[in-house]
């Protein structure tokens, strides 16, 4: 009979989420300070980090300024192995059928996370293309956003 050692063994069960990150989110700490708070990305990827830590899980996290290549993201998680995605789609929230419908091929659980509290801005902000897609959606809470999106989103997994 064949062991696993252990530590190999937790290794392999760790679950994998993608965090996608839309266009200019790059910008965070130089972009609407007073909207988005003077966070940078750099700092969200490495709380994310701890969390995931916290919570076992592996994380692979990319930023794109461009539709299509989310998209590809996308659709390359679940060849990847990867179990759920964490996306902040920005400005693409409100406009990219592209991505809605990538979630929904990807047939992945999805969680959306917005830093701003999408609904008490402009109209157009109001409406986002992608969150029915997704099993849910955190806004308004800045960086707790994607801490909280990332909890909820590695509690469904155990399902
Ligand atoms: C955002 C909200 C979007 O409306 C906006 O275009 C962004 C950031 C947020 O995290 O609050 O770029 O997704």
């Amino acid at each position: 009979m064949f062991l696993m050692p252990k530590k190999l063994k937790s290794t392999n069960k760790r679950k994998k989420i993608l965090v996608l990150h839309g266009p200019n989110l790059n910008m965070l700490g130089k972009r609407e300070k007073n909207i988005y708070s003077k966070i940078s990305l750099e700092k969200i990827n490495s709380e994310l980090k701890n969390t995931a830590k916290e919570l076992k899980i592996d994380l692979e996290i990319k930023q794109s300024n461009i539709e299509g290549e989310l998209v590809n993201y996308i659709q390359k998680a679940s060849r990847n192995g990867v179990k759920g995605i964490l996306i902040n789609p920005a400005a693409y929230t409100h406009t990219s059928v592209a991505i809605r419908d990538a979630i929904l091929a990807a047939k992945l659980p999805a969680v959306e996370v917005h830093l701003s509290n999408i609904y008490k801005r402009e109209e157009f902000r109001h409406k986002s293309l992608t969150a029915p897609v997704c099993i849910g959606q955190v806004a308004g809470f800045g960086k707790e956003s994607y801490l909280l999106g990332l909890r909820a989103l590695a509690n469904n997994l155990k399902k």
